[in-house]
């Protein structure tokens, strides 16, 4: 228990690091847009830091987005109308809580988690 929450604490730690890594060089095309710094606000509590859904969110019925047979299948349009209309009891709307071009910032990370 206690070295599985160290394992845990170390795994989040690399996995913060590289985000943070990879957001300084790549993602910062959209100027004020921080979408990775939004994914981990608002979507990792489900759907992982590292898109590998969590408990909470595979309890509930999320994909992972890192499978190539979810990212094949779903559309860029989908991705979108998920992350503005959510599903009842499932996941929350956002499209009041975020702009439609912080909305489109963040299918690039979705579609991220997919090229590995
Ligand atoms: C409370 C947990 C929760 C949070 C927070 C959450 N989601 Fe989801 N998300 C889900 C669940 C559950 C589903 C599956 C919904 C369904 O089956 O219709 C889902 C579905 C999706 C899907 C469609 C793929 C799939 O798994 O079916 C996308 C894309 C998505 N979420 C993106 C996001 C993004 C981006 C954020 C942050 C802005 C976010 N989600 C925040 C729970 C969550």
């Amino acid at each position: 228990m206690y070295k599985k929450g160290i394992f845990v604490a170390t795994s989040f730690a690399v996995v913060t690091g590289l985000v943070t890594f990879f957001s300084g060089t790549t993602a910062s095309k959209a100027a004020d847009i921080d979408a990775n710094k939004l994914y981990q606000t608002h979507c990792k509590t489900c759907h992982g830091a590292d898109g590998k859904t969590t408990e909470l969110g595979a309890g509930l019925g999320a994909r992972d987005f890192t499978d190539p047979n979810w990212q094949a299948k779903a559309t860029d349009e989908q991705i979108i109308k998920q992350i503005n209309d959510g599903t009842p009891e499932k996941m929350m709307p956002f499209k009041e809580k975020l702009s439609q071009d912080e909305i489109k910032a963040l299918l690039p990370v979705v579609r991220g988690f997919g090229k590995k």
